[in-house]
């Protein structure tokens, strides 16, 4: 295989693409672009990328070199039209979570990648951590029997983006933290336990804390929730509830997925929250007696890099771990969300 010739657009979270396409054992050349010129300049020094492969515009990259592939980091409202460019320009793609602002974007994006017969990939990384791994793991095995039950939440106690554009937030990131935060949440549930086809939703949004914050920050429209919950009843008779903040009155961050089967259950939380004191664990019960196994006595040999799978989809021709069509899913079920909160009625999936 001749060098891959990878491009990244949006240097902040685009910088950790950068570090895992250069820590591969793979034959990788590296091009960058972003709008901020101190900003490229900055992190093409940091990581020595040659001035001639910096770009402060997408097309003039994506004119300038053959790309196999690119990574879309830019903000949400971006990522339909820049992830459409570089797969109509011949490069597979691997486009930041969420899909799309919404999900008759995202459905153009995975029509365009397959026109183009380019892999499209979405960035939910947690996937990708050594607890979902196990539990997605342990699930397919069959461990938990039938799944019935999934709360999925992943709460702030103050932790608004307040650097993205928010008195339109509903057209630049598409909604609040049920988008941006709980389109994680929801991809790792649904990805544990299959995908199930969802058949209800009934959800509701709320701004009830940031309000006057936003107002002191010169925001008079804060056009999104900073909460919201949402029920979801699937074609399978399972229930899943999922839950997002940036701002709600409670202890600390809270980033967990609790599973129940008939056969066993499992919680998982993320170790970047602070308030994650309950172990990742597997409870069961074995000849009438409890048991609780911890996820450390279970083995994982994964590298658990996202952008190392990206990287193997496309030199193996396999399809990538997490499918555009996936990433569909996730931005129509979020787009219902929004639907039910707006008319205060369950809607059908
Ligand atoms: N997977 C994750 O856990 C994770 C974490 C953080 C962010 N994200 C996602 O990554 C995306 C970017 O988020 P962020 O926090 O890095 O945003 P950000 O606003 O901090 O950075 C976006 C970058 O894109 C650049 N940019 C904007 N418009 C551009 C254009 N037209 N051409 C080239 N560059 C342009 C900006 O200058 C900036 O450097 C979002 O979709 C977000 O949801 C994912």
């Amino acid at each position: 295989m001749n060098t891959l010739k990878i491009g990244v657009v949006g240097l902040t979270v685009g910088n950790e693409h950068i570090k895992s396409y250069m820590n591969a054992s793979y034959d990788i050349e590296i091009f960058i672009c972003d709008i901020d010129k101190d900003r490229l300049n900055t992190i093409g020094t940091q990581h020595q990328i040659p001035v001639e492969n910096r770009f402060c515009d997408f097309d003039e990259m994506l004119s300038s070199v053959k790309l196999d592939a690119v990574s879309i980091c830019v903000p949400n409202f971006l990522h339909k039209p820049f992830t459409i460019k570089a797969l109509e320009a011949g490069a597979h793609v691997l486009c930041e979570k969420p899909m799309s602002v919404n999900a008759t974007d995202a459905l153009l994006m995975k029509e365009a990648a397959d026109r183009t017969g380019k892999k499209l990939m979405i960035n939910y990384n947690q996937r990708f951590t050594k607890n979902c791994r196990i539990a997605q793991k342990l699930i397919s095995e069959g461990a938990l029997g039938d799944i019935y039950f999934v709360r999925t939440v992943w709460h702030r106690r103050r932790g608004v983006p307040w650097w993205y554009p928010l008195s339109e937030a509903d057209k630049t990131c598409g909604g609040g933290p049920l988008i941006d935060l709980g389109c994680h949440v929801l991809d790792r549930a649904l990805w544990m336990c299959g995908f199930p086809q969802p058949k209800w939703i009934l959800a509701n949004t709320f701004c009830a804390v940031v309000g006057d914050e936003a107002k002191q920050r010169g925001i008079d429209n804060f056009s999104v929730e900073d909460m919201g919950v949402a029920m979801l009843a699937m074609e399978n008779g399972m229930m899943l509830e999922l839950e997002a903040s940036w701002a709600s009155n409670r202890e600390s961050e809270l980033v967990k997925t609790r599973i129940y089967g008939t056969k066993g259950g499992l919680v998982i939380a993320s170790d970047f929250a602070s308030d994650n004191r309950s172990i990742n664990s597997l409870f069961i019960e074995k000849n009438g007696t409890l048991e609780d196994v911890p996820f450390s006595d279970f083995e994982d040999e994964d590298t658990g890099d996202i952008r190392i799978s990206f990287i193997e989809s496309i030199l193996n021709d396999t399809q990538p771990v997490c499918t555009a069509e996936q990433g569909l899913t996730v931005a129509r079920i979020i787009d219902k969300i929004y639907l039910s909160a707006k008319q205060k009625t369950p809607v059908e999936y």
